[in-house]
């Protein structure tokens, strides 16, 4: 019996008839020799096939081999240092198990629409491939570091009756007779957990129905919400840094092959590196003004204020302390300080903007009751909140970090789209 193998592992098979099961990626033919580019979810290896030693039959049946028809390869494994998996299979034997006829995605170069029409297909190339396993290690390590240290995963709902980030981005929904929303933040749930479980963080999508078109959108995205029980401004700041430097590094070690696919400068990576720089919005403000930028007191960072700031330096940087109007209900003021808020937005380097937002909570009864009546939120949906204020109400911190994001800064991709499988956008809900 011929071991079925795969390309990721072929390298312990070296001289020995192997079979690999997978799909043609590509072919090139020079009359008496063709090489069949075979991918099978692991890698990409090149099969050759010589006409003198297969014989006239299976030469012929690899000539009607077409683009991503899938098939069974039987050969021997050689080791060479020319290939980029550095083994080549000498085929001895191929069977089509399904056919593939007019491929739409060919290996010229399509445009981004088109690529999107067919996302079911496009994520086979080696690219996006690359890009999906680094997503998944991300999401290990994640779990990794905060299994490790202590923190339980605690899964919130998805349907909710009331907003957690601002009442403009919310998806309605109907919950039989009552309104409902898909959720924005796991947030206000993780709070309650944190009170029963210490630490605790969640994994899952999160909704924004934002009229945003812009390269870090999505409309449904990922997010890691870890939520800290005792936990101050400062410990929320320290955890983060260490956690986001894991995640880079678990990547950085098991993550060559995909990164190398993707041409990813790694030098780059290897610098992020705790401490992270930190700058107050104060001084973020001034700093924009002294460059070129034309900002006051109390206006909010676009894209440009971000990439600016985050250009100084090579690891991603904290801006902390924002004024109070510029943020969600929840977030503790600087007790010197109370028209800021003791919260953080982390900017990757390169140009990606905020991956992280997070803060320290109000833990004080009456403070986030006037908050609900200064934002004008219902208690009859929040009320159960408010209990956590009521009931043994502690200190404590958290933050949320969103994949794609950081996926697209670890593959240094140009656009969030690419980071998740099948992104949902503004005017794009298919496939
Ligand atoms: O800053 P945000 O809105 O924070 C929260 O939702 C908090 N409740 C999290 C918490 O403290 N538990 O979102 C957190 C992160 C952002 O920094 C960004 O990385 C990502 O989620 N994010 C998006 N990613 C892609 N598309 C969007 N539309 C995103 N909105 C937020
Ligand atoms: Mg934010």
């Amino acid at each position: 019996m011929t071991p079925v193998v795969t390309i990721r592992e072929i390298g312990r098979w070296v001289g020995q008839t192997v079979r690999l099961q997978g799909w043609l990626y590509n072919k090139r033919s020079s009359g008496k020799i063709q090489f069949l580019q075979v991918r099978d979810g692991t890698g990409l290896i090149q099969c050759v096939v010589v006409r003198s030693e297969v014989g006239d039959e299976i030469f012929a049946r690899c000539d009607k081999l077409t683009q991503e028809c899938s098939l069974t390869v039987d050969g021997v494994v050689r080791a060479d240092e020319r290939a980029p998996s550095g083994y080549e299979l000498t085929v001895t034997d191929v069977n089509l198990i399904g056919p593939s006829h007019d491929y739409p995605i060919t290996l010229k170069e399509h445009g981004v629409d088109f690529l999107l029409d067919h996302r079911h297909l496009w994520i086979r190339t080696p690219r996006q491939r690359a890009i999906l396993k680094i997503r998944a290690e991300v999401m290990r390590a994640m779990s990794l570091y905060l299994d490790g240290h202590g923190f339980t995963r605690v899964d919130p709902p998805i349907l909710t009756p009331a907003a957690c980030e601002g009442t403009t981005e919310l998806f309605h929904t109907r919950y039989f007779d009552e309104d409902a929303y898909l959720t924005q933040s796991g947030q206000l749930y993780l709070e309650a957990a944190a009170m029963a479980l210490g630490k605790v963080y969640s994994m899952g999508p999160a909704f924004r129905a934002e009229k945003s078109k812009t390269r870090r959108h999505l409309i449904e995205f990922w997010m890691i919400e870890p939520e800290m029980a005792f936990f101050r401004h400062e410990d929320n700041l320290r955890l983060q840094e260490e956690f986001v430097s894991f995640v880079v590094k678990h990547v950085l070690d098991n993550c060559e092959p995909e990164l190398r696919t993707l041409g990813r400068d790694v030098d780059k990576l290897s610098k992020v590196v705790p401490p992270f720089p930190r700058m107050t919005y104060d001084e973020a403000v001034a700093w924009l003004n002294q460059h070129g930028h034309d900002l006051k007191w109390g206006d909010d960072f676009g894209a440009p204020h971000e990439t600016a700031i985050a250009e100084q330096f090579d690891k991603p940087v904290f801006i902390e302390r924002y004024p109070t109007h510029l943020k969600a209900f929840y977030m503790q003021p600087d007790p010197d300080r109370p028209e800021v808020v003791l919260c953080a937005d982390m900017l990757a380097p390169e140009g990606y903007g905020e991956i992280v937002g997070g803060s320290e909570r109000i833990h004080d009864y009456y403070l986030l009751k006037r908050r609900f009546e200064e934002h004008q939120l219902p208690e009859e949906a929040y009320g159960w909140y408010l209990d956590l204020r009521k009931y043994g109400s502690v200190p404590h911190s958290g933050f949320g970090i969103g994949l794609e994001r950081t996926v697209a800064w670890i593959c240094g991709l140009e656009h969030v789209r690419e980071a998740i499988p099948f992104p949902r956008m503004l005017y794009r809900l298919y496939p």
